[in-house]
């Protein structure tokens, strides 16, 4: 049993914390905004994260788990202090904003007064952050002799599944000048039975940032494979599943849709670029990356228009706010670009999300979206009451088996953009939709025929138009 505090109870410091006690350890949690702490005491959480609340709660009830806005009573002889707060893009063209991170490590150097302890950093930090830190703790300390050492120990967790991520890791990685220190740190990993990379702080930091971004690169490299998919006639899902088979490639993260959201990819790609052109290099694959991206939501707007020719003066119903299933985060989704272009262009959405209507509703009105545009609804048959399309931007589970006979009889018309590609397009046209998915091309697109070879290149929408 070890003693732990954790600095930040967002998605990773929450986690982390709560799947440590869970190990046995005793851990506090600290953060510095006091209602959130509060509401924790009371066991609501600021974050929804299936299995999370349950274990949460189990834990405080064991007396493994506390939470504080107090640096000296978290800090108080612990062994193991874990930096997890976040580290959002900056100002200076996509770097990292490292206040956060500076400011837990001036409070830490603050209460260290004891014998050795570790720091170790989990939050996604630029390259050489680990260095800074120890820098801050060592300018800061009360005094000036007590020992310390800094371990880099990025987060591989993802969001929607971030409790099952923590218990089984592909790997644990562990950087640091001290590697006494980072061997201690490994004992906290060792029931979890992983493989354990023990390496020096620059190589641990950049891991994090290179496994995000091939991650990010595969699911742009899919979406470019699907616009030349839908052009030549193959189908990407296909084509995905076919390429998976390969050990070399494998199957994951080959899921063509409208692109990746959340709080990582984007802002770690980012960051990666902008420290990549400060060493002076030219990080020419990253930005195609991003661009990629950037241009794959627009796709929503594209079909829409090809299959309805204007949207001003229709309904589009919209299923899904959130960046992807499992999470009421909106960070970086889709969504609200594909909300604000359609609503800009003179339509009405409807929307429904499961879980990410209250945050979905904040993040739109953030993005100054046209508000008086948007219907929220209780469920997808409701969106598809009178829309003239429906736009799947969210792959959520109740998404995936809905009864699309009751959809189209609900709509205007029947027009079915399946960003996620989770309907098969041959069912969606035996049930009479106008179906688009991203990448499902039967033989070549009929909207890249020469004109009057289609009747579905023919605007439904048209008489609608101002
Ligand atoms: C990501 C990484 O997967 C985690 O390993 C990492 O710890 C985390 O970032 C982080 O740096 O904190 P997360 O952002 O929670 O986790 O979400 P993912 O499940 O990776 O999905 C990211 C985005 O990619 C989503 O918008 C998803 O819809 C999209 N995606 C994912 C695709 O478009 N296609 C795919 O095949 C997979």
């Amino acid at each position: 049993m070890s003693t732990i505090c954790v600095i930040g109870t967002g998605y990773v410091g929450l986690v982390t914390g709560t799947c440590f006690s869970d190990m046995g350890n005793q851990v506090t949690c600290v953060d510095i905004i006091p209602e959130k702490i509060e509401r924790l005491k009371q066991g609501i959480l600021p974050i929804y994260e299936p299995g999370l609340e349950e274990m949460v709660e189990r834990n405080v009830h064991a007396g493994r788990l506390q939470f504080t806005t107090s640096y000296s009573e978290g800090l108080d002889n612990c062994d193991f202090i874990f930096i997890a707060v976040n580290t959002p893009t900056g100002s200076n063209q996509g770097g990292a904003d490292m206040r956060y991170v500076e400011n837990a490590a001036r409070s830490i150097a603050q209460e260290l007064d004891h014998h050795h302890a570790v720091i170790i950093n989990k939050s996604t930090v630029p390259v050489g952050s680990g260095d800074v830190v120890s820098r801050i703790i060592r300018k800061n300390l009360k005094r000036p002799d007590v020992p310390f050492a800094v371990v880099s120990n990025p987060e591989f967790l993802r969001e929607g599944s971030a409790v099952q991520d923590f218990q089984n890791p592909d790997r644990v990685v562990l950087g640091s000048s001290d590697q006494e220190a980072a061997r201690k740190v490994a004992t906290l990993y060792l029931p979890l039975r992983a493989p354990i990379v023990i390496t020096d702080l620059y190589t641990a930091e950049m891991i994090k940032y290179a496994s995000n971004a091939f991650l990010a690169t595969k699911i742009s490299f899919i979406n470019e494979m699907a616009q030349i998919c839908e052009r030549l006639g193959a189908d990407v899902k296909e084509v995905a599943a076919g390429m998976g088979y390969d050990k070399r490639i494998g199957r994951a993260f080959l899921d063509a849709g409208l692109g990746f959201g959340g709080s990582c990819f984007p802002k770690d790609v980012r960051a990666l670029t902008h420290m990549a052109d400060e060493a002076g290099l030219h990080p020419q694959l990253l930005r195609a990356v991003m661009d990629i991206n950037h241009d794959q939501r627009r796709l929503v707007v594209t079909k829409l228009t090809s299959i309805l020719g204007s949207v001003r003066g229709g309904t589009i119903g919209i299923l899904g706010l959130a960046f992807k299933p499992n999470t009421d985060d909106m960070r970086e989704a889709a969504s609200v670009d594909i909300v604000r272009w359609i609503t800009n262009q003179g339509a009405t959405v409807r929307v429904y999300d499961p879980v990410a209507t209250d945050t979905g509703r904040e993040a739109l009105e953030r993005e100054d979206v046209r508000m008086e545009a948007i219907i929220f609804c209780k469920n997808a048959y409701e969106v598809a009451e009178g829309a003239d399309a429906l736009v799947i931007v969210t792959e959520w589970n109740e998404f995936k088996s809905l009864d699309m006979h009751r959809i189209k009889n609900a709509m205007h018309h029947p027009v079915l953009i399946d960003g996620r590609n989770i309907y098969e397009a041959s069912e969606m046209k035996r049930l009479g939709f106008t179906y688009r998915g991203i990448g499902r091309g039967t033989g070549p697109d009929p909207s890249v025929l020469p004109s009057g070879d289609s009747t579905s290149t023919q605007p439904l929408l048209s008489g609608k138009e101002s």
